[in-house]
């Protein structure tokens, strides 16, 4: 691999979420579904980071490794523990991490939904229940208010699809369903919560006097690719499978055109619903019927996950034919436990972003610290920061390093890339 420069207005951030990192809440819907006994290494949300204590020392390592733009989520069971109950100590909580954030020169993007529901939320049908559009918008309301004088930039939902993959068509996550008619349900009221989110939090904003509102919702995509080319059934299941998961989805949140398996909802009308496209891209699918597959012979991680860098520049254009806009990458890393070749990967598909001649401005490293990785709990590591769970310790890895030369030096020179790219992947 050559050296390369960053693009003009490329800017590099961190991303994470609330369950994953802040630990201390036993009122959502995963710490239930790990209390059930879900979880591959039987650890739950409750460790986690421990970062709702610990985030300055977050925060202050954040800084020393140059780091300017921020991904995080706020946790809505803290925020409303009860239907309606707003608790002013959590708000005042994140009001005040943002505050310092924001002074440390560090901008914050804001994710209203990463995942995670609030029991009370959960047990009432969450987002398969017609008045979760009301309820989202209370609650997300509640936070523009609150910080959004701090804020200007926000994720509304995070990769809807693989919530509603992942907890209604036989993924093993939370409500653990397997029903096409609450896939599609729950994906068409997700769709309405983003656009009358969407709709909301410029209007809050506006009457608060700021004019520099960008939302958009973070976009799960993958690569599709036939098994075998020549075979009409993996053809036919590949574009099912593109469509079903994250063609149909992109196009309702962010022009409101409703296709399969989308539903019609009064919310969902046509318009432009995203200011900016968030991309999360890990990998690529191979597909040969229903279910996702791993073509022989080609370089994984430690989950199996298949690591095809040209596929973050084919899905951003993918969004990009769809509308032109912006692109964030909100998430890509990678599942690397010993840190061998974590560097070698978020090198490469930098190096594809920075030859793709796309609108990319800003790419979000998933993740800071090592975090609680759902259904594999505390076993997958995709920090930059590695995490001792037993201690809490904080230790910047060798990719967290690389990560901090590339802002030091706005890309990637060959002297970087003989020091820390050289690992092999799976
Ligand atoms: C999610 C993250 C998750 C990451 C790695 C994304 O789909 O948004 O919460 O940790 O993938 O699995």
């Amino acid at each position: 691999m050559d050296a390369f420069r960053f693009p003009k207005d490329f800017e590099l951030g961190v991303a994470s979420a609330a369950t994953q990192i802040e630990g201390g809440d036993t009122n959502n819907s995963w710490y239930d579904w790990a209390c059930a006994g879900h979880i591959k290494d039987h650890t739950n949300p409750f460790n986690a980071n421990d970062h709702y204590n610990r985030w300055r020392e977050d925060l202050e390592l954040m800084v020393q490794m140059g780091i300017r733009h921020n991904r995080f989520g706020v946790e809505w069971s803290r925020i409303e523990p009860e239907e309606g109950q707003f608790d002013d100590e959590a708000l005042s909580h994140y009001r005040q991490e943002i505050q310092a954030m924001v002074d440390a020169g560090i901008r914050p993007l804001l994710t209203l939904h990463h995942f995670t529901n609030p029991r009370w939320f959960e047990q009432m049908g969450a987002f398969e229940n017609p008045r979760c559009v009301e309820l989202y918008l209370r609650f997300t309301e509640k936070i523009v208010r609150s910080v959004g004088d701090l804020v200007s930039e926000y994720i509304t939902i995070n990769e809807p699809n693989v919530y509603t993959m992942n907890g209604y068509f036989g993924g093993g996550w939370p409500p653990g369903k397997n029903s096409l008619g609450a896939y599609r349900t729950v994906l068409t009221h997700m769709a309405a919560c983003h656009i009358a989110g969407y709709e909301m939090i410029h209007r809050v904003r506006r009457e608060m006097g700021c004019n520099d509102t960008r939302v958009s919702f973070a976009n799960h995509l993958r690569v599709f690719q036939p098994l075998n080319a020549a075979n009409p059934v993996h053809r036919v299941s590949c574009w099912f499978a593109e469509r079903a998961f994250q063609e149909a989805l992109s196009r309702a949140m962010c022009l409101g055109e409703v296709s399969f398996p989308m539903k019609h909802h009064p919310a969902i009308q046509k318009g432009k619903w995203c200011d900016f496209h968030a991309v999360n891209y890990y990998s690529r699918s191979t597909v040969s019927g229903l279910a996702d597959g791993i073509a022989p012979g080609v370089p994984t991680n430690d989950l199996g996950w298949e690591i095809y860098p040209q596929g973050i520049a084919e899905t951003c254009r993918m969004l990009h034919d769809i509308t032109p806009l912006p692109i964030y990458i909100t998430e890509n890393g990678t599942c690397d436990n010993t840190d061998d070749f974590r560097s070698r990967y978020i090198c490469e598909h930098l190096k594809v972003l920075a030859d793709s001649g796309l609108p990319v401005r800003r790419y979000y490293h998933w993740c800071f610290c090592d975090n609680f990785e759902w259904l594999e709990g505390e076993s997958a590591r995709f920090g930059l920061v590695h995490i001792d769970y037993q201690t809490q310790q904080r230790t910047v890895k060798r990719s967290g390093e690389f990560y901090a030369a590339m802002i030091r030096e706005g890309g990637v020179t060959q002297e970087m890339i003989n020091t820390y790219c050289c690992g092999d992947y799976r």
